[in-house]
């Protein structure tokens, strides 16, 4: 070893501690509008008990007869997100989609979205966690950006479940929550470092995976569940577990995330959460004495979008002037794996 090398014990000059800030965001709804009054038409439910159970009026559904892809809500809602943070899409260094519902196993959505809105050869892939993959993608790439080897990151949230409904009586327990969406968020890199991630959490349980999976195969059927070829394809959902489920997780990963960072609830500006039932949203802002105009909901308008959920809420919430630079805004999502986790932002 010579002088100039440094040894062993030598501290090695840490780069300068980067920010992460979110630039902009946007959002891509298929205009195909499905009201409980056409689900009425469809399958024995009715309005009064899917407003009462779910909160919901309304969702949305791609036309796949007219050619709608999942791709095109991503790559619009990418081009409103790029345009919101005044940036051309060449300066993206990796572009994410969070998604349950890629069109085909292969390309992965990102490749094709990355093309699509003129990335150059910028990294892309697709990141499945269900309802929760946005928040683990927030995650994900902060810590890219943070660590120094990325600046630009584009992170889209997108489902259709609509090619995974069954739209007649024995999947009117599905049909009446889940719509279709994308919605986008460009995160960079700021010399900023107050703005950014104050405290995370990623969980999973597969134990519980049998409350939410979509069978192609008679082995995927869990056991004492007999196989049925008219299922495949179509999400099959344990409503009741996932609620009980959902209800006691989110509360305690809104608990578990405020302990971490050293704040209380009072502390945070808005909380951003995967809307899956408003019920389950009434029941996290009782316990925390959450204001309601600090606990976004939307579902009425959309019903569950999955992967799109939290973010179709953040778009909303940015271009009302409702969040913005300076909050602390808590995300917050769970669903099928079981997946669950959060993010807790400086914005
Ligand atoms: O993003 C994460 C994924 N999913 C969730 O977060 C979903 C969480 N779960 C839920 O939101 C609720 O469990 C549902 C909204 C799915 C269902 O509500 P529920 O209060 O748990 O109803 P249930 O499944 O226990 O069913 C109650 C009754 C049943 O009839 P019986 O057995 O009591 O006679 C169902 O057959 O309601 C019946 N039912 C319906 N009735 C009218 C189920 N679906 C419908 C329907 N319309 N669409």
């Amino acid at each position: 070893m010579t002088d100039t090398q440094p040894s062993r014990h030598t501290p090695l000059p840490q780069p300068a501690r980067l920010g992460v800030r979110i630039a902009g965001t946007g959002s891509c709804l298929p205009d195909g509008k499905l009201t409980n009054a056409d689900l009425e038409k469809m399958m024995e439910t009715t309005d009064e008990w899917i407003v009462q159970r779910t909160g919901i009026r309304e969702r949305r559904r791609l036309n796949r007869d007219r050619g709608e892809t999942l791709d095109d809500l991503c790559v619009e809602s990418l081009r409103r997100a790029l345009a919101a943070a005044r940036m051309d899409p060449s300066e993206l260094d990796l572009v994410i989609v969070a998604t349950m519902t890629p069109e085909m196993p292969c390309p992965a959505t990102a490749c094709t979205v990355a093309h699509r809105v003129g990335a150059g050869t910028a990294g892309g892939f697709d990141l499945n966690a269900a309802c929760s993959g946005f928040v683990f993608g927030l995650n994900t790439a902060h810590e890219l950006i943070r660590g120094g080897g990325y600046r630009s990151i584009a992170l889209v949230g997108a489902d259709a479940l609509s090619r995974h409904m069954d739209y007649s009586n024995a999947g009117r327990g599905t049909a009446i929550i889940f719509g279709d969406a994308a919605a986008a968020a460009i995160l960079r890199a700021t010399d900023d470092p107050s703005k950014g991630i104050l405290a995370h959490a990623m969980h999973s349980n597969g134990a519980g995976w049998k409350d939410i999976y979509v069978p192609q195969q008679p082995f995927h059927f869990p056991e004492g569940i007999a196989c049925d070829p008219q299922k495949y394809d179509k999400v099959q959902m344990n409503g009741a577990a996932v609620f009980k489920f959902a209800v006691g997780t989110f509360s305690d990963l809104i608990q578990q995330t405020l302990d971490k960072a050293g704040l209380a609830a009072s502390e945070i500006d808005m909380f951003v959460c995967h809307q899956s039932n408003s019920r389950i949203l009434t029941a996290a802002r009782d316990r925390f004495g959450i204001p309601e105009d600090r606990l976004y909901v939307n579902i009425d308008r959309f019903g569950n979008t999955v992967g799109a959920s939290v973010p179709l809420c953040l778009d909303e919430l940015v271009r009302q002037g409702k969040v913005r630079e300076g909050h602390r805004v808590m995300f917050v999502a769970f669903g099928g794996g079981l997946t669950w986790g959060s993010s807790l932002w400086q914005l």
